[in-house]
């Protein structure tokens, strides 16, 4: 029985770090494990004339069922309409929109693939949840095919605002597609504002006095579920990676020095240049924290098939190499960037001993490693985390962590140096204070809230159908 059906493009893989799959494989990985569920996706693979077979096996207690994708899917769903077009519109970088009505039919064919995939293993007590922006349409084929199942959408990053939204020639649809879901979460609230207001502009939905969305007589209810993490997995894994030989040779590497620390995937929306600049006016400007910081970027290639991202790449070679070469000494490295990913212990254990997280994004829907960087701290000598204004943790977490400005390279700057210098007493109290808003919404709280209210959402609309 599948009482619970997921679906995302990319499924987790085992051996990659948290910085290397993204907040949802490790948000939807925790939320599963504790339910009898299945998750669908993309295996990963292209391949010229896939077969259609669904491979099913079971990996860390879920239940997975995969399936290849051709080349001219992968380059016109995934490569084209969801990363040249989606992600850059809903990361308000509309100037990185590469557009094609090929690609729109695409994205429209690979929908279709998921919603029948999705048909071979629904049976009548199944509940359907998609995630994220490469499957917007699937709840849409999924009823137009007659399934009658409650329907879930998450949203992982953010939504555009109408002015931006309207730059896509197919805005209305992408609306309608929406409104097929009973439940549809975002990350935060301007997330939602956004949403609503494009809805109203755009498709002429109704909102009612409660918040739900009335298209042509179906009402659907959109709300905010910020997604969170598992804090104790998060805390052992970093105990753990702290005292592993991983740990213990970084540990021995720093020589005392404090460590500031970036985890992301390679992508222009993590602010990763700015945020080296910001470095590289940190030492110019504090000439006492020559020799005495380090910083590491972990940050894995990633879409390497997107122009952009392979840009960026250069970009972020060429300013390490300006900025060890400007300062560096003969026994000290300030800048080790690496291009490469590290399993999840050791990424969480290098958090553990990083005195500052530096995460810095030019916008993000949530960025989960900063929940994780809290969770995996030393309660006695936690570390101090700098956050973008502009990454949707930063809601929930304002009062806790350093708050910055990505833009403003100075006073990133200066933010970093405030952490750093930051006294024992004052990093205990905002650890304490982003502690207690985790332990009020944690991954557990996250996936049943969202559940509870698409069963009650389903339910209503059941009712409605029946009167
Ligand atoms: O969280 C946003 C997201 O796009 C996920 O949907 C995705 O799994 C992750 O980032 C990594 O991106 P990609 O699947 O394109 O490698």
């Amino acid at each position: 029985m599948n009482s619970l059906i997921v679906a995302s493009n990319r499924v987790p893989s085992p051996d990659k770090g948290s910085g290397s799959q993204g907040g949802l494989a490790v948000g939807v990985m925790n939320a599963l494990s504790r339910t009898d569920g299945l998750w669908l996706g993309w295996n990963g693979n292209t391949e010229e004339a896939p077969s259609r077979v669904i491979d099913h096996y079971d990996f860390d207690g879920v239940r997975f069922a995969t399936f290849p994708m051709s080349i001219e899917e992968h380059r016109l769903f995934y490569i084209g309409y969801s990363n040249e077009v989606l992600w850059p519109l809903f990361h308000y970088r509309p100037d990185m929109i590469e557009y094609n009505r090929e690609k729109e039919r695409g994205y429209l064919a690979v929908n279709q693939l998921f919603a029948d995939n999705i048909r071979t293993v629904v049976n009548e007590d199944s509940r359907i949840w998609i995630h994220d922006y490469q499957l917007m349409a699937v709840g849409h084929l999924l009823r137009q095919s007659g399934v009658e199942a409650p329907l879930g959408f998450f949203l992982h990053t953010p939504f555009p605002p109408w002015d931006l939204l309207r730059i896509l020639p197919e805005y209305e649809n992408l609306l309608h597609y929406m409104s097929a879901y009973d439940t549809i979460g975002f990350q935060t609230d301007l997330d939602l504002y956004n949403f609503r207001d494009c809805m109203k502009r755009g498709i002429g939905a109704e909102v009612e006095e409660d918040g739900t969305l009335v298209v042509d007589g179906r009402r659907s209810r959109a709300d905010v579920y910020p997604i969170s993490i598992d804090i104790e997995t998060a805390r052992e894994m970093a105990e753990q990676g702290e005292h592993s030989p991983t740990g213990q040779r970084l540990k021995r590497s720093l020589n005392n020095r404090p460590l500031m620390i970036g985890t992301d995937r390679l992508d222009y929306s993590k602010g990763l240049y700015k945020r080296f600049q910001a470095y590289e006016r940190l030492l110019e400007r504090f000439e006492e924290r020559r020799g005495n910081v380090i910083y590491i970027q972990i940050s894995p290639s990633s879409r390497t098939d997107v122009e952009e991202y392979a840009a960026l790449r250069t970009t972020l070679e060429r300013v390490t190499g300006h900025v060890n070469g400007r300062f560096a000494e003969y026994d000290w490295m300030p800048l080790r960037y690496l291009n490469r990913g590290y399993d999840r212990a050791s990424i969480m254990g290098f958090l553990r001993q990083s005195r500052v997280a530096l995460i810095t994004p030019l916008r993000d829907g949530m960025n989960l490693v900063a929940k994780e960087f809290i969770a995996a701290q030393d309660p006695e000598d936690p570390g101090v985390l700098v956050l973008s204004h502009l990454a949707g943790a930063s809601r929930e977490l304002a009062d806790g962590a350093l708050l910055c400005n990505p833009f403003d390279i100075d006073g990133v700057a200066e933010v970093m140096e405030r952490a750093l210098s930051m006294p024992l007493e004052e990093r205990r109290a905002r650890w304490q204070s982003m502690m207690t808003v985790l332990r009020n919404n944690d991954i557990h709280q996250w996936s049943e809230s969202f559940l509870a209210a698409l069963d009650h959402n389903a339910g209503r609309r059941r009712d409605g159908q029946q009167q």
